[in-house]
Formats: C-alpha cells, structure tokens, sequence
C-alpha cells in the first residue's frame, strides 16, 4: 500500500514501521526544516531504533518525506493524521492542527484514498470530520517497538472500505485486532492512558502511606502486581508521570466527562495526586536541605530512553525547588537541549554525572535512567566528593545500599531500610 502519514514528531515518525510490512511510506510536514534534517538522515527525536530504520526504508525505496503534501498524496491508498494535539488552558485538546491537516488533505486527496487520525483526539471529532480513527498506543523510547509488535490494534470506522483497508494495512502482525466505531476508538485511547495514569497515582498515594507506617512500596507493588487482575506495570512509585499524553489525556478526558454530565471524580483525584507526589518529594527535600539549597540533579527527561521534556515531573520538581531560592546544576544524557527551551540559564548544565555533583552535598535522582546506576558506583570512588546526601524521586538506586557507602539515601515509599 502506498501510505502517507502527515506531521513527522513522535508518533508520525513511529509510522515508518509500515515500511517493514512491505508498505510504501511518505512522511509529510509542515516543518520543513524537519524534513531536511530527516532527508540527510538527522533523526529530530531521540527513539531507538528509528536511525536504522529510516536508512533501511530510504534504501529500499520504501520510505521518504517531503513538504509537498499534494505531490505526496497523489495514489495514496491511506493517509494517516499525525499531528500534535496539546491542551489548550481549560484541558481540552487544541484540534486547530488536527482541522488544518485533514483541510488541506481533503483539498488534494484522491476519493480512494482512506483518511485515518492517528492523533488523540476527543470523541466525535472523526465523525465530524468523516475520517475512520487507528489510535497508537505507542510509548516513547519504544515506539516501534510497539508499533511493530502492539498488544493490539484498535480500528474504529464507519464504512467498510476503510475497515477492510485498515486491516489489511495491518495484515503482517499478529495481535488481536479490534473494530469498533469511531467513537469507541477514540475513547478506548482516553480510557486506556486515564487508567494507567490513575494506576500511577494510586500507588503514589499507597507509596506516601507506607513512608508513614514503615512498609517499604517496592515490596508492596510487587506483591499486589503478582494478582493477575492487577499486573505487574506502572505500580513503580515516584514523583508522578509527565510526558506529552498522560497528563495532557487525563485533562482532556475530565473535560469529556464534564461536557457529558459525568462526575469523573477518581481521574480528577488521579490528577490532583500526581501534582502532590512532586510537591511531597520537593517538601522532603527542603526539609532536609534548608532555604536556598544548591543541588545537583541526575534527570530532566519525563523518563528514561527519551529526548522529550513535555510535563516532564523532573522539569516540575525543578522548577518548585527555583521558586524556593535553589540554585541547580544538572545532567541528562539526551534532554538537555529541550530542557534549555524551558529552563534556560536559570539553571547551569553539566557535562557528565559526576561533573554535576562536584562540590554539592545534595544529588536528586529524577529520571529513571539505567546509567545512573553505574554513574553513582564512579561518584563513590571521587576522593573530593562532598556529596552527603541522595533523593532519588524514581527509587533507581535503593537496591544499591548506598547507606553502605557513606551516603544517605532517600526514595519514595520506603519507611523501612535495612
Ligand atoms: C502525537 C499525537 O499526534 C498526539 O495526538 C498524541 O496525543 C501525542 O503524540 P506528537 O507526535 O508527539 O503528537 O507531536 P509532535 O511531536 O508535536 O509532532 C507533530 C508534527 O506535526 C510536527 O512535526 C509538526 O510540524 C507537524 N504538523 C503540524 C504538520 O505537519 N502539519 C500541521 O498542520 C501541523
Ligand atoms: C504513554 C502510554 O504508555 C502510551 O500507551 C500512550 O500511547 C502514550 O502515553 P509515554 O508517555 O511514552 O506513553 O510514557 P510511559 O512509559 O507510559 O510513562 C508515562 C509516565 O509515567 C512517565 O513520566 C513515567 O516516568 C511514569 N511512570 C510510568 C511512573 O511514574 N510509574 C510507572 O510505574 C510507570
């Protein structure tokens, strides 16, 4: 199939996965910078993977991009909406990029081709704008991961010409793949990342309860993942989710309860509690540290194997601990560029973790990166090393036994340590 799939950010780029099905793929966007970093083969986000990717699909011939919408669409038998849909200030989702792309499709598709949005969008807009819906259920770092082997695949349509195209275009994987309306498919994207996000928060709230009562959040996760009916994921306690979807969905997805006359309390409190988990830890911090603290911080992406500093908890745990007179030295292997957007100069950047603690007697972990585990092994052999005392907002380091080593070491939900 020839398919071409509008706005080439994280989720578009994502789509370069139909070219391993043997389809033929060309990324479209408005940025046309973008396209020609993509063209020389600059990757514009970090995802593992897509480099490999991308140079397999140019040199098959399978894969391209280019500006030129019209040029591109002409045979498309699919035309996938990728673009962004970030919140507008009362929660709901900024479509006016979602109205643009399908226009200016509209303006040159061919009647064959099948419009499908990929984007989050709120329930009706794909009746509204009469495309089918193929929501992504995609993580960062490893987003073709799962766009190549998803658990499933959610189709929503209203004709049979794009159900049956759709599932076509998916023929080669092998995961249950699940027709519905367009409706559904739409709420299916907000059901599926409100519930996790409630997931995250719930454990947070269990994890502030076992500081207090000395049960330690890590066994307690473990325990109640092992129930079936419960899993084993998202239960890792910490300073709450960012990312561009969680936050982003669960406020958008309050906005569709509030609209439909639902009293959606239980994402309400998700959401107020994951601003709480931040200000616990930031409050945990301050209380140990006194007023205008200088600290060094390991982690400014919203997770690990990521670029993406959007509602990032770590930017936020930031940005509280500035409004309380903290000067900040920070490393992340990949997000500090992004984070220079948000932060600037109000805080200093650092080359490697170990020349962002030195001289500093208080590190705050907050990004799960694995290499940071390796990097506080380094940190214990520097002779000069002031560093006293470690609060670690993703519990990376609490099997380490860093107490052993001189340190004092704070997590999240852990009221009992050997
Ligand atoms: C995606 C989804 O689209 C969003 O609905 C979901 O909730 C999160 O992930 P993402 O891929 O992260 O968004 O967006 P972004 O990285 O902002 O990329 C969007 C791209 O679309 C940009 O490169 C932008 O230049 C491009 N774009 C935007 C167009 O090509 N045309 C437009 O009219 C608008
Ligand atoms: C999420 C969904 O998982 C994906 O299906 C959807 O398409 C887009 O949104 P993503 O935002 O890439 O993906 O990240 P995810 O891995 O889900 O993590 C979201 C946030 O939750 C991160 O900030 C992460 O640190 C946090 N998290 C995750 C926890 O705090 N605890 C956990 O146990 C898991």
């Amino acid at each position: 199939m020839k398919i071409v799939v509008v706005g080439a950010g994280y989720v578009g780029l994502a789509c370069v996965g139909f070219t391993e099905w043997g389809h033929q793929v060309i990324g479209v966007d408005i940025d046309a910078d973008k396209i020609a970093r993509l063209n020389r083969g600059e990757m514009p986000i970090v995802e593992s993977g897509l480099p490999e990717l991308v140079a397999k699909g140019k040199a098959s011939g399978l894969l391209s991009f280019t500006t030129n919408l019209a040029e591109a669409m002409k045979g498309a038998d699919m035309c996938f909406i990728c673009v962004g849909t970030p919140p507008l200030p009362d929660g709901s989702a900024d479509l006016q990029y979602v109205d643009v792309a399908v226009a200016s499709v509209k303006a040159v598709m061919e009647p064959t081709t099948t419009l499908v949005i990929k984007s989050t969008v709120p329930v009706g807009t794909c009746v509204r704008l009469g495309t089918a819906s193929n929501p992504e259920f995609l993580r960062e770092g490893r987003a073709l991961q799962d766009f190549l082997h998803p658990d499933r695949v959610v189709i929503g349509v209203a004709d049979d010409v794009s159900k049956k195209k759709l599932l076509e275009v998916y023929a080669s994987i092998a995961a249950p793949k699940l027709t519905m309306s367009t409706a559904s498919a739409e709420l299916t994207k907000y059901a599926a990342n409100g519930f996790l996000a409630t997931k995250i928060s719930f454990v947070n709230e269990i994890a502030a309860i076992a500081e207090k009562v000395g049960a330690d959040i890590r066994d307690v996760s473990k325990a109640i993942g092992l129930d079936p009916r419960i899993g084993p994921h998202f239960l890792r306690a910490g300073i709450g989710y960012g990312g561009s979807c969680f936050p982003k969905d669960t406020e958008a997805l309050m906005k569709i309860a509030d609209l439909n006359e639902v009293d959606f309390e239980i994402l309400r409190a998700a959401h107020v509690a994951n601003d709480r988990a931040r200000q616990r830890f930031v409050d945990k911090v301050l209380a140990a540290t006194g007023p205008n603290p200088k600290l060094a911080v390991w982690g400014l992406a919203f997770k690990a194997q990521t670029d993406d500093v959007r509602k990032s908890a770590a930017i936020d745990v930031v940005e509280l601990l500035l409004a309380k007179g903290a000067s900040i030295i920070a490393y992340d292997p990949t997000a500090i560029d992004n984070a220079k957007c948000v932060l600037g100069d109000r805080i200093s950047y650092a080359q490697s973790p170990s020349d962002c603690i030195i001289g500093v007697c208080f590190l705050l972990v907050l990004t799960e990166w694995p290499e940071f585990r390796e990097a506080i092994r380094t940190v214990q052999s520097l002779g000069d090393c002031k560093l006293l005392k470690i609060f670690d907002g993703r519990n990376l380091l609490a099997d380490l036994a860093l107490e052993k080593q001189g340190f004092e070491y704070v997590g999240v939900g852990l009221g009992k340590r050997d």
